[in-house]
């Protein structure tokens, strides 16, 4: 089974701590390693090949990445992964459609992204197991997580058992509400499995524009010790995801309960829950230095700085070398509002 690894966003939700050129998956978060190291770990213990579609800007902190690692620990297998470089960024399903056409149709393909947590790993190679089982069949799988709220940014399943009912990607909060109630809907993972040839033929039924641009874009692409799109071909292909492309549209789709310890840490809230907490619940990281608290409790701060906290709780503290961030908790979501304003001014 081959992994592509999914590793084109930019996660903005995370601001400042992740940025254009140094997206969340890639900062150091967890015991010094980054969300990109794991998955790659991770995933090595289920493929026996790695694909890795990734922006053309940061394949060189991809690569330093995977290299550093190595060296660390030798865990790392760099022998069968390959780069698919995309010089600007349509969104999953052409990043995915991409690196199916450089497979073999048969070959099962483990989509991933590249900036979730995920902590039961048993639990995990476990559902991945299954979906491959399923995959072989001709199915499109995907991995559903028990929803914990109604949350507006991810995708939900109707199953019914493994089957799948219905798929729609990111609902109003009505909606998503009204499936929370329903009792019988998932969270999407945005983890796919499917046999390439399955793939690239629902994307044929359903966005034939995408899948015709990018068989052009990859035949015409450089393939030597890596595959590079050219800009003028990648701009040609429409931008969509995978989840409204193919996902609610066909009829072959499949789900794996995944009880896995999923996170997708897309918000600093988030990030909290997932951290090493005091024992006054200030949470911090493997990128900090020391933090010293005078009656301070239940924040969250991330600096490389030495931070001194005092009298002060439920705080996100998010410093970097050129910006800070300082908000209550329970209102990173409004970050992007933030990100919002800073794109207009530049
Ligand atoms: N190579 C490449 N190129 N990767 C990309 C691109 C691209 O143009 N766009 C996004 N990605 C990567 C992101 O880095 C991330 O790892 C993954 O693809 C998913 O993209 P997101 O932009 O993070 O999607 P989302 O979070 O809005 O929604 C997806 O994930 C949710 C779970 O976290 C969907 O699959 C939802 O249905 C799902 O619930
Ligand atoms: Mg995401």
């Amino acid at each position: 089974m081959t992994n592509i690894i999914l590793c084109g966003g930019s996660g903005t939700r995370l601001w400042p701590l992740s940025r254009t050129l140094m997206p969340k998956q890639f900062v150091k978060l967890f015991e010094g390693e980054s969300l990109f190291q794991k998955t790659v770990e991770r995933n090595q213990k289920a493929c026996d090949s790695q694909f890795i579609v990734s922006n053309t800007e940061q394949y060189f902190l991809a690569v330093d990445q995977i290299e550093e690692h190595n060296d660390d620990h030798s865990k790392l297998n760099i022998q069968h992964l390959t780069f698919l470089l995309e010089p600007v960024g349509r969104n999953t399903a052409p990043a995915i459609a991409l690196a199916c056409l450089a497979l073999d149709p048969e070959e099962t393909v483990l989509v991933t992204p590249s900036d979730h947590l995920i902590k039961d790993e048993v639990a995990y190679l476990e559902a991945v197991e299954r979906a491959k089982a399923l995959a072989v069949q001709g199915s499109l799988v995907t991995f559903g997580i028990t929803p914990q709220y109604p949350e507006t940014g991810f995708g939900y399943i109707e199953a019914e058992g493994e089957d799948v009912r219905s798929f729609r990607e990111k609902p109003d909060a009505q909606t998503a509400q009204s499936y929370l109630d329903a009792g019988n809907y998932y969270w999407n993972s945005g983890m796919f499995c499917f046999k390439a040839g399955t793939f690239l033929d629902e994307l044929q039924s359903y966005a034939p524009e995408i899948f015709e641009a990018s068989v052009k874009a990859y035949g015409q692409a450089k393939k030597d010790d890596m595959i590079r799109i050219s800009h003028e071909d990648m701009m040609a292909i429409p931008e969509d995801s995978i989840d409204y492309a193919v996902m609610e549209q066909s009829s072959r789709v499949k789900v794996v309960p995944s009880d896995i310890a999923w996170s997708d840490l897309g918000s600093f809230d988030a990030l909290y829950e997932e951290l090493p907490q005091d024992s006054n619940g200030n949470a911090s990281s493997s990128l900090n230095s020391e933090i010293i608290t005078q009656q301070a409790s239940n924040n969250l701060i991330l600096s490389e700085k030495l931070v001194a906290a005092i009298d002060v709780d439920d705080l996100l503290i998010v410093d970097t070398a050129d910006a800070l961030l300082v908000s209550q908790k329970g209102s990173s979501q409004k970050v992007k509002e933030v990100v919002k304003k800073l794109k207009e001014r530049n």
